[in-house]
């Protein structure tokens, strides 16, 4: 999809919040820090559209994010951030349980993981349960651009075993700094805004 035009539409605290349009959603969900909201910028060509910071824990509300006119990618808030309170993180995983199991226009989550390492416990619990609720996933292994080529085979393997990867879900290798995966990525989103 060629992007001219995207925007911040609400970074919502509540499903109040969330839009009424019925327009399709793309939701990405991820470690803190992992590059999601940095993955969004790539795809739609935009360097500080959504917010991103080499500091974990940025991104906190569900943010919204209007591309073309046409569906909304939602940047998640990321898991595994450890200076979170009991409290706040027991919030957050209501939040997520609600949108993830409840958001009707929801079309297919990005699971994005950090391809320099295994997948952790957290991310494995995460994939589980979109998996659990029949959601459509795409693995994003991001940050590709920090491995050698020599080594994606082997880490493209470590990727998929420490995640317990399905098969039959895509997998996409992905770099924001290089680009790498860009289209592949496109691809997928756009079969599934199709259907
Ligand atoms: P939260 O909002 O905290 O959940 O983080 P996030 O997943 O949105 O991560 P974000 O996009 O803010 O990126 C975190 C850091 O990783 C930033 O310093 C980015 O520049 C860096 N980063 C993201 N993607 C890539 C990538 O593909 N390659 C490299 N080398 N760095 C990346
Ligand atoms: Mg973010």
């Amino acid at each position: 999809m060629k992007v001219n035009k995207a925007d911040i539409v609400i970074s919502a605290v509540s499903p109040a919040q969330y839009p009424r349009t019925g327009l399709p959603e793309v939701a990405l969900a991820g470690r803190s820090n992992v590059g999601k909201s940095s993955f969004i910028n790539t795809l739609i060509n935009r360097k500080g559209l959504a917010r991103t910071s080499s500091k974990p824990g940025k991104t906190q509300t569900l943010n919204y994010y209007i591309i073309e006119d046409k569906f909304y990618f939602v940047d998640v808030p990321g898991y595994g951030y450890a200076k979170v309170s009991k409290t706040e993180r027991a919030k957050w995983g209501e939040m997520l349980e609600t949108y993830f199991t409840q958001r009707e226009p929801l079309r297919v989550t990005l699971c994005v993981i950090d391809f320099r390492h295994p997948a952790t416990v957290d991310d494995k619990q995460m994939y589980q349960f979109l998996k659990h609720f029949g959601i459509p996933i795409i693995v994003v292994a991001t940050k590709a651009d920090k491995i050698p080529r020599s080594k994606w085979n082997k880490h493209t393997k470590i990727s998929k075993e420490s995640l317990g990867f399905d098969p039959e879900d895509d997998f996409v290798l992905f770099s924001s700094e290089t680009g790498e995966g860009k289209d592949e990525a496109w691809g997928l989103i756009e079969g599934y805004l199709a259907k």
